[in-house]
């Protein structure tokens, strides 16, 4: 497996333009099931314990952060709250006044833009529009200054959404299943993040890769561990999140699992793992 080469040392660059209002990350892998959905949630709750201002994006159809935080958009009391898709086909960054009508507060502490399956109209919707990888970068614009992080889920694949994502990030997460083949994976995601470094966004980085789901009792799992910090080196996080029950029970209780059980492994993996993401984005994602 060649990680390492030209395209690796570009989107490997340390940052050197100046933040301005909120860090925004994407989380983002092409493979289902790897632990993305869960990551946003509970590093976002993990910030917000940490006296950060969080939103929360579910960039994603099958809208599985939205359930995570408990929001149903078109029920009480998310009657009249609009979804992403409604972002994207307004195409305008969004009007102060109006910012209520697309975000709203939740239970766990984080804002969020809740997505619904009429996103997933909305790739089809692209293709025929110009400038169709910036729209959400220019959305931010105006609701920047109101958050420390604005961290965005995306879906398991490499498509418009995940693209708009990555041209309005600064930093992209990728959560990565102790396996072998999750190698290939970084490769690909790598490729389209130069992509977008080439011809949108100047300034995206990886912010780092994320190992999920991790057992201690499989030996496997630490000769992946092993593999992917000689291919990564610095990339690869120190937090590790391990495979916990009350992760994925904190999900059917509409609750992150520093919620559902803060004294659980999994709680604090992700308190871990959020301490990290701030020195990261501290020292630039090349430290
Ligand atoms: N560390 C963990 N321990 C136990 N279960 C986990 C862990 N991380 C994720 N899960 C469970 O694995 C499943 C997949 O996780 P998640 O939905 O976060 O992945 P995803 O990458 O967002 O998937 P998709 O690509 O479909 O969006 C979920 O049921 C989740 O509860
Ligand atoms: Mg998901």
């Amino acid at each position: 497996m060649v990680l390492r080469g030209k395209a690796e040392k570009k989107v490997f660059q340390s940052k050197q333009s100046t933040p301005r209002g909120a860090t925004i990350i994407t989380v983002a892998n092409q493979k289902g099931g790897v632990g993305k959905t869960t990551t946003v949630m509970n590093l976002g709750v993990a910030l917000v314990k940490k006296g950060k201002r969080v939103l929360l994006v579910d960039g994603d159809p099958q809208s599985n952060l939205t359930s995570y935080l408990g929001v149903t958009p078109g029920e009480p009391p998310f009657e009249s709250l609009q979804t992403l898709d409604e972002v994207y086909l307004s195409k305008r960054p969004i009007d102060a006044r109006a910012r209520h009508l697309y975000i709203t507060p939740t239970q766990s502490g984080v804002d969020l833009i809740a997505s619904d399956k009429a996103l997933s109209g909305v790739e089809y919707y692209l293709f025929t529009h110009s400038d169709r990888e910036v729209i959400l970068s220019r959305f931010f614009e105006t609701i920047r200054d109101d958050y420390d992080f604005i961290i965005l889920d995306t879906p398991p694949s490499l498509n418009l959404l995940t693209m708009n994502s990555l041209c309005a990030s600064q930093y992209v997460l990728i959560p990565v299943q102790t396996e072998f083949f999750s190698l290939e994976g970084i490769v690909k995601i790598r490729e389209a993040i130069e992509d977008v470094r080439s011809r949108w966004n100047s300034d995206i980085a990886i912010l780092g890769v994320l190992p999920t789901q991790f057992s201690n009792r499989r030996k496997l799992t630490q000769e992946v561990i092993e593999a992917l910090k000689r291919e990564l080196g610095s990339q690869l996080f120190d937090a590790v999140i391990h495979d916990n029950a009350a992760i994925a029970e904190s999900s059917g209780h509409a609750q992150s699992v520093l919620e559902y059980d803060r004294s659980s492994r999994g709680a604090q993996d992700y308190v871990l793992a959020a301490e990290e993401v701030l020195n990261r984005c501290e020292r630039g994602a090349n430290a």
